[in-house]
This record gives structure tokens, C-alpha cells and sequence, in this order.
């Protein structure tokens, strides 16, 4: 650490994991009432991957960041600072973060987990984007993760074909060759509308959690899904216009667009809304389903490995979940 000031933070590395286990749209036409087509026509989720029952998020996350450190050429006891971004921790306590560092064997680092949701990832990248700045840590590693379906209710079909587990990471550091790196980042929540997306139990509000409020599916998530979709298309477009208007560009200069992937129709009225050709926009939901704060550095990840993001590309992410909490990036590919 030390206390020099830097002008612009990089994404030095990025990592992905999904868990082995395929769950398709026909398994779930065996536990729901529902179908393969209306799942796909609603929701653009073909298929999902579904955590083993000795896989928690640190364990998603332990593979993500080994792909994302060995990207980046960083050494586990290089790192820093360990954020974690989820709404599914191992455990209440201690953070999934210091279960990751322990994994791993970051051992100088500090780790903490960072609860937005869905919008986790973003606001991770802010978050690390300012201690790089400040020169407060030299380097960050990020990792967005989420066992979904541990807070899944298998009986209600309006969210359980919704949601995947997955995990993506980060290595965050100072720029070294004239990139701007994160260029600028604009993160929101409104709490008033935090019965929208909802997990009642399992915190203090049911504290202890009974029998009766398990039976009642309190600890499972809620969503009213309507309302979400609504703001989430009215949010997203906001945030995307506000980044590009502060950063002096505009959509003509974006080469991709990691939309949080929550269902196809918002991505596409959010495209369509922005005037922005669906080839430059990043989709994963049809394999991955909703994988809350990981979607967005899975898809980062993959585009980067599969050559579709090259150096000097101006990637612009956005994301919209439970809080409400929203935001977006916006990233000079190093
Ligand atoms: O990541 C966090 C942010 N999350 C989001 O942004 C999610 C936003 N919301 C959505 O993606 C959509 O609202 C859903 C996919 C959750 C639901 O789609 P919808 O088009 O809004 O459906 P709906 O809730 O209005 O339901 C329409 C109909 C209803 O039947 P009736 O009342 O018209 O007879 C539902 O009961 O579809 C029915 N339905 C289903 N039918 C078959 C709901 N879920 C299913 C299902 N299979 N899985």
C-alpha cells in the first residue's frame, strides 16, 4: 500500500466459474407448471447451471479469481483488497470475502462482501476504482457471486425459472500504459422500492427464523416481477445516458454493451430504447438464467476470452436488482 495518487484504475485480469450442473427449461416443466416455450418467449432462459450442495459462494468465487489472478499475472498475495459482491454469502458471518481469502491465501489482503444484488458487480468496480485512485490499495480483487438457487421458492413458477448460480472476478490496479481503464461509474439505490425483490428471512427482522416462517418460505426470495421489469428498463436507460453524458461520449462510440442479464425483453427495449444494435450487446441469459451480481463479469469474462473485446474497446456495463439499487460503468478495455 502506499499513498501515492493514480490517475485511472484497469481491469487487469478477468476470471469466470459455472457450476457443472445443467438445469433445462424441461426439468423444470417436471416441477412447475410451466413450459419450455413460455419460459423462453418471457424470459430469453433456455437453460441455467445449478450449484452442487458442497459448492457455496466462495467456492464459485475461489475458481473465478484463480482464472482472473492467472489472467491479470497477480499472485494471490499480491492482492491487496478482497470485495465480494453477493446476496448469497456462505455464511451470515464471517463474509464470504475472508472465506474466499482463505481459499485462496491472499493473506495480506483485507476482504469484506458488498450487498447491491444484482447491480453487485458495479458497484464492486466503483468501489475498487476508488481505492485504486486514491492510492489507498495497489491492488483489487473483485469477485461478483451468487448460489441463486439456495434462495429459490421451487414452487412459485414466476421466479424459479428465473434464476442460475455463477461466479466472475476482477484484478483491479493502477494503469501502467496511458489507459483511462474505468473511466467513470454511477451507482443508485432507492429503498423505497425494496419490497420489490425481496428475501424477508434469514436477517434480523425474523431473528430467530421459525419453523412457521420457513414453512411460509420466508427465507426464499420474493419478486413482484412486473413492477421490477418496468423500472428496471426505466433505471437502466438513465443510468446508461448519465455515464455516457459525463464521460463526453456517446452511444456511436460504445463496441459493447454488458447489459445485467434479468430477461431478454428488458435487454432488448433497453437497446432498442438507446438506439443501439443488439451485435454490440453481450447475452449469456439464454445458458446462465439470472445469476445476480455475476452476470455481468461472467459476460465480461467470456467476451474478453472469446476476442470480442480487444484494447482501446469502450465496454459500457449496467445492471438493475433488489435495494433498489442500479447503476452502470463504463470501461476503456486496457
Ligand atoms: O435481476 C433482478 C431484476 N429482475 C428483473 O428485472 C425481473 C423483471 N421481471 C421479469 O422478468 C418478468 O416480469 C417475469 C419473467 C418475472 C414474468 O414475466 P411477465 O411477462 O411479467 O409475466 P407475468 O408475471 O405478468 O405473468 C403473466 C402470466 C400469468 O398468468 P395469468 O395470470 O395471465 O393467467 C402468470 O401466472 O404468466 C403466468 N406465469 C407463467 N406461466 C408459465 C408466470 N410465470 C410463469 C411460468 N410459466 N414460469
Amino acid at each position: 500500500m502506499g499513498n501515492h495518487t493514480v490517475t485511472h484504475s484497469v481491469i487487469l485480469g478477468t476470471g469466470s466459474y459455472v457450476p457443472e450442473r445443467v438445469l433445462s427449461n424441461a426439468d423444470l416443466e417436471k416441477m412447475v407448471d410451466t413450459s419450455d416455450q413460455w419460459i423462453r418467449e418471457r424470459t430469453g432462459i433456455s437453460e441455467r447451471r445449478v450449484a452442487r450442495a458442497d459448492e457455496a459462494t466462495s467456492h464459485l468465487s475461489l475458481h473465478a479469481a484463480n482464472h482472473a489472478l492467472e489472467a491479470a499475472g497477480v499472485e494471490p498475495g499480491e492482492i491487496d483488497l478482497i470485495i465480494v459482491t453477493t446476496l448469497t454469502p456462505d455464511t451470515m458471518c464471517p463474509a464470504a470475502a475472508c472465506w474466499l481469502q482463505s481459499h485462496i491465501g491472499a493473506h495480506r489482503a483485507a476482504a469484506f462482501d458488498l450487498n447491491a444484488a444484482c447491480t453487485g458487480f458495479v458497484y464492486g468496480l466503483q468501489a475498487a476504482d476508488a481505492y485504486i485512485r486514491s492510492g489507498m490499495m495497489k491492488k483489487v480483487l473483485l469477485v461478483s457471486a451468487d448460489v441463486m438457487t439456495r434462495m429459490t421458492n421451487w414452487e412459485d413458477r414466476g421466479t424459479c425459472v428465473l434464476w442460475g448460480d455463477g461466479a466472475g472476478a476482477v484484478v483491479v490496479g493502477a494503469s501502467e500504459n496511458g489507459r483511462r481503464g474505468v473511466v467513470d461509474s454511477r451507482v443508485y439505490s432507492d429503498g423505497n422500492g425494496g419490497e420489490l425483490i425481496l428475501v424477508p428471512g434469514g436477517g434480523s427482522r425474523f431473528a430467530p427464523i421459525t419453523a412457521d416462517d420457513v414453512h411460509n418460505k420466508e427465507h426464499l426470495l420474493q419478486m413482484k416481477g412486473q413492477e421490477t421489469f418496468k423500472t428496471a428498463v426505466r433505471y437502466f436507460l438513465g443510468a446508461c445516458k448519465e455515464t455516457l453524458e459525463r464521460s463526453g461520449l456517446t452511444l456511436d462510440d460504445i463496441d459493447v454493451f454488458i447489459p445485467h442479464q434479468a430477461n431478454l425483453r428488458i435487454i432488448e427495449a433497453v437497446a432498442k430504447r438507446l438506439e443501439l444494435s443488439m451485435d454490440k450487446v453481450v447475452i449469456t441469459i439464454n445458458k446462465y438464467g439470472n445469476m445476480s451480481a455475476a452476470t455481468i463479469p461472467v459476460a465480461l469474462d467470456e467476451s474478453v476470452r472469446e476476442g470480442k473485446i480487444r484494447s482501446g474497446d469502450n465496454v459500457l456495463m449496467a445492471a438493475f436488482g433488489g435495494g433498489l439499487t442500479w447503476g452502470a460503468a463504463l470501461v476503456e478495455w486496457n
